[in-house]
């Protein structure tokens, strides 16, 4: 029998898909924007959001400490969600670099590094749900 679920990891694992609810939301504004100067702006406010989230999610109370817990295979899925978080990072760089030189790239550019995070964030609800699961 598993023991109980700590209400803190509820806590945290509430305000996570509370994040990953304004990221989709971003996502969002990130698939309809059609100007390099609408992009620029955009880019800010991704920029700021992604760094705070991924600061939480890595953090030591935070939802991939939890997930880290609940066995290796989550352990092993910890180590692929930080890896892209670096990429991501880099990617929004390199949007902004594009952007600085063609915004039609740039958008193309953003628009792809978006799907790529909109499916790492599925990834991640999957893997918290995974560890929240009772063990028999
Ligand atoms: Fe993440
Ligand atoms: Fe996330």
């Amino acid at each position: 029998m598993s023991p109980p679920v700590d209400p803190q990891i509820l806590t945290t694992v509430q305000a996570h898909a509370d994040e990953h609810r304004q990221i989709r939301k971003l996502l969002e504004v990130l698939r309809a924007v059609d100007d390099g100067d609408a992009l620029a702006t955009l880019l800010d406010v991704l920029d700021a959001v992604m760094h705070e989230h991924f600061a939480h999610e890595e953090q030591e109370q935070g939802v991939f400490a939890a997930i880290r817990a609940s066995g290796p295979a989550g352990a092993a899925r910890i180590d692929g969600f930080v890896a892209e978080h670096k990429v991501f990072l880099a990617g929004l760089e390199e949007v902004r670099a594009r952007l600085a030189v063609e915004a039609g790239e740039a958008l193309d550019l953003a628009r792809a590094m978006g799907d790529q995070l909109a499916a790492h964030e599925a990834a991640e609800n999957a893997a918290v749900q995974a560890a929240l699961r009772p063990q028999d």
